[in-house]
């Protein structure tokens, strides 16, 4: 049997998901969108780019869940973006309707599925994703910490003028402004950056780092970042598909971990064919203890309002 993704969304981020899976040669996509038309004609175009990206996976483009049956993993990105002057709060509600409506609808064809979560308010719609599905919490994580770390080493290879291969980033907590980056678990070719980089230049490209998602939103006037989201979709389904592993930070239901009970947070895991295999507890100061519980609280306050709205 060949590997199955489903990507639910073909937007931005879905449509770009899907592209770097199939070049990657990593899986079929089916891709998965509301309007009728949109995930056709993307997957059709996709399918002509084959002979010239030199890879035999095919892609499927649908509005019908049925085809989607017996997928390995579900990439969700349906939703609204971000438009200018936005919060991604603002998006809660109406995004918590569709997340919980394509998972409703994809987990019942594909109930042994690692769901990969990407819709905003990241922490928040993962936890719609693990109500409405009822999976174990090792089978719904949600992107946020790949790509802030990313944007961080992206950062930090920049100002140092080093390559971003030699670059770590570390960063624990909810997605976007109230992420906790740790720059003394960041190095450069196992350097912690403190000994490179002054404490005034590591907080300027912290900040850069926080409001990275509203940098680009700023800049494209419409719509909200897709590239390097797509490709730390890239680095997750790689790690699931080909049990890598891999030590990455991720969204998942923290059960006393940190401190934080029956919370979505972001923290290291191992992410492997299980699923969050694992979760690796760091020790942290008072400091990075303060944010990383205000940053819990913050999902908090969505998932009350999640709650009380009825989602
Ligand atoms: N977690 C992260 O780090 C991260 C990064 C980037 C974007 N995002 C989020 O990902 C989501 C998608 O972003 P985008 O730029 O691709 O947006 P987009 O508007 O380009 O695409 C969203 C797609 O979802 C589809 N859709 C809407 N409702 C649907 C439904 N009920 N069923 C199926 N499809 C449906 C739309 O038709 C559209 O094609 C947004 O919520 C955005 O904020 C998250």
């Amino acid at each position: 049997m060949r590997t199955k993704i489903t990507v639910i969304g073909a937007g931005n981020v879905g449509a770009t998901c899907a592209q770097r899976i199939l070049e990657a040669g990593l899986a079929d996509v089916y891709l998965v969108d509301v309007v009728e038309g949109l995930p056709q004609g993307k997957a059709l175009d996709l399918v002509e780019a084959a002979p010239l990206q030199h890879h035999d996976q095919m892609i499927y483009g649908t509005n019908d869940y049925s085809d989607t049956t017996e997928s390995d993993v579900i990439v969700v990105t349906a939703g609204l973006a971000r438009q200018p002057g936005m919060s991604r709060d603002d998006l809660l509600l109406k995004n918590a309707a569709i997340v919980g409506g394509v998972v409703r609808q994809a987990v019942h064809y594909s109930p042994n599925a690692i769901l990969i979560i990407v819709t905003n308010p990241l922490d928040a719609m993962v936890h719609v994703a693990l109500q409405v599905s009822g999976f174990p919490r090792e089978r719904v994580i949600g992107m946020a910490g790949v790509l802030d770390s990313a944007r961080f080493r992206a950062f930090i290879a920049d100002d140092l003028g080093v390559s971003t291969a030699d670059v770590t980033a570390f960063v624990l907590g909810g997605h976007g402004d109230t992420m906790v980056p740790l720059p003394r678990y960041s190095t450069v070719a196992g350097i912690p950056l403190p000994e490179l980089m002054k404490a005034e230049r590591i907080e300027e490209l912290v900040t850069r780092t926080r409001n990275g998602g509203a940098e680009i939103v700023a800049l494209l006037k419409a719509g909200s970042a897709f590239y390097a989201p797509a490709s730390s979709v890239l680095h997750m389904v790689d790690s699931i598909l080909d049990d890598r592993k891999r030590v990455l930070p991720c969204a998942v239901l923290l059960l006393g971990e940190y401190g934080i009970d029956g919370l979505v947070m972001g923290v290291p895991i191992v992410l492997g064919a299980g699923g969050a295999e694992r979760i690796i507890e760091v020790s942290l100061t008072a400091d990075e203890k303060a944010a990383l519980h205000s940053s819990a609280a913050s999902v908090q306050v969505l998932v009350d309002t999640m709650a009380a709205a009825g989602k």
